[in-house]
């Protein structure tokens, strides 16, 4: 019997390229689309390695719609995770148009050409951005949206919001949206992790580029929030386990399990660490010292998020596993292999 085919737009990116991993452990076939405008070939080699398959890969950008029609023409997907999205939410605040026309023209071309070649099943990667400042803790998938700080977490809610129209408008469309919180760490081999281009945004490449010495010192972005130590709360997920939570919403579609035709699930671990909680976990953890400091709050960052994953533990049957220790040690093996010191 053939295997279920999985189309993985953005699958050479950070999250990409573990779900692609996850969903061949898991029985099933996968093809790789990106233009690796912010990703590199080599993370395609290392899936290969850890998978020991020719995963088949084609170079393009989801917004060319002649090229996404030939890919749709010559493969037979039963589903589609689309992660192909800039995500760089500064970026987005200072080139706001390139953040619509890339994010919101791939997904549409996505999503049309599904429509146009009978596919029904699609993931999207959506954000715990979505919800902005919560007013309550934690959040859940009922949660209210809040309006977008940024084009870029514009572009999300756009996205799940075209989603829920064209499943409502289109009965043969089933839709899941993952809202992410945030992920971090590499997997487990150390061959694929994140490839931060530049100056990191996020805080652990920023760790472990200063442990490992490319950076000088962590600006540790406010201790004078009202948070009990001061610093900002978040729901670190496990990459590896983020992956797996796309393996669980596939299959859920495929196998006609939808309550609803468009779903939305928050993908987290249920639990909100501080930036100085996270600090000290990764100095511990990895036996290191790391140079940080306070510095002045980041424009447009929120106080505290973390999620309740409980919709996603009953439903998908998926739940957060790895410990956020094992999570950090992954990261900083990522790091080394990466600077060449082992
Ligand atoms: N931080 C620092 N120093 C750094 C980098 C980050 O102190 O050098 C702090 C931030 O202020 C924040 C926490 O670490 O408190 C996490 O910051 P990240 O940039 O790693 O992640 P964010 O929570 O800001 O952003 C993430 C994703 C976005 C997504 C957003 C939703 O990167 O794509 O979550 O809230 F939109």
């Amino acid at each position: 019997m053939k295997q279920p085919c999985v189309l993985v737009t953005g699958g050479a990116g950070y999250i990409g390229s573990h779900t692609t991993v996850e969903l061949v452990a898991a029985g099933f076939d996968v093809v790789i689309a990106d233009n690796l405008s912010n990703s590199e070939l080599s993370a395609v080699d290392g899936v290969r390695r850890i998978t020991g398959r020719e995963i088949p890969f084609v170079e393009l950008d989801c917004c060319d719609r002649a090229a996404m029609t030939r890919l749709f023409d010559q493969y037979d997907f039963d589903a589609v995770i689309h992660f192909a999205a800039s995500k760089a939410v500064g970026e987005s605040v200072r080139e706001p148009l390139r953040y619509y026309r890339n994010n919101l023209t791939s997904f549409m071309n996505v999503v049309e050409l599904m429509q146009a070649t009978g596919r029904p099943n699609i993931v999207f990667s959506s954000s715990c951005t979505v919800y902005g400042e919560p007013d309550e803790q934690p959040v859940t998938e009922r949660s209210p949206r809040k309006p977008a700080t940024s084009p870029y977490g514009n572009t999300k809610q756009m996205c799940e919001d075209i989603l829920l129209d064209t499943v409502a408008a289109d009965k043969s469309l089933r839709g899941i949206a993952l809202r992410y919180f945030n992920p971090i760490g590499a997997h487990p081999s150390g061959l694929i992790g994140e490839l931060p281009r530049g100056v990191p945004q996020n805080l652990v490449p920023y760790i472990t580029q200063t442990a490992a010495g490319i950076r000088e010192c962590l600006a540790v972005f406010g201790d004078d929030y009202p948070t009990p130590d001061g610093s900002c709360i978040r729901d670190y997920i496990d990459v590896v386990d983020l992956a797996r939570a796309h393996v669980a919403a596939i299959r859920r579609m495929i196998d006609g399990r939808c309550r609803e035709r468009y779903e939305v699930f928050n993908i987290g671990t249920g639990r909100g660490v501080s930036v100085l909680e996270l600090v000290r976990r990764f100095e511990l953890v990895n036996g290191l010292k790391l140079n940080y400091r306070i510095a002045g709050r980041r424009e447009g960052d929120i106080v505290a998020i973390w999620a309740d994953p409980t919709r996603a533990n009953e439903e998908l049957g998926w739940h957060a596993e790895r410990p956020l220790d094992e999570t950090l040690a992954s990261a900083w093996r990522w790091q080394r292999h990466l600077s060449g010191l082992d």
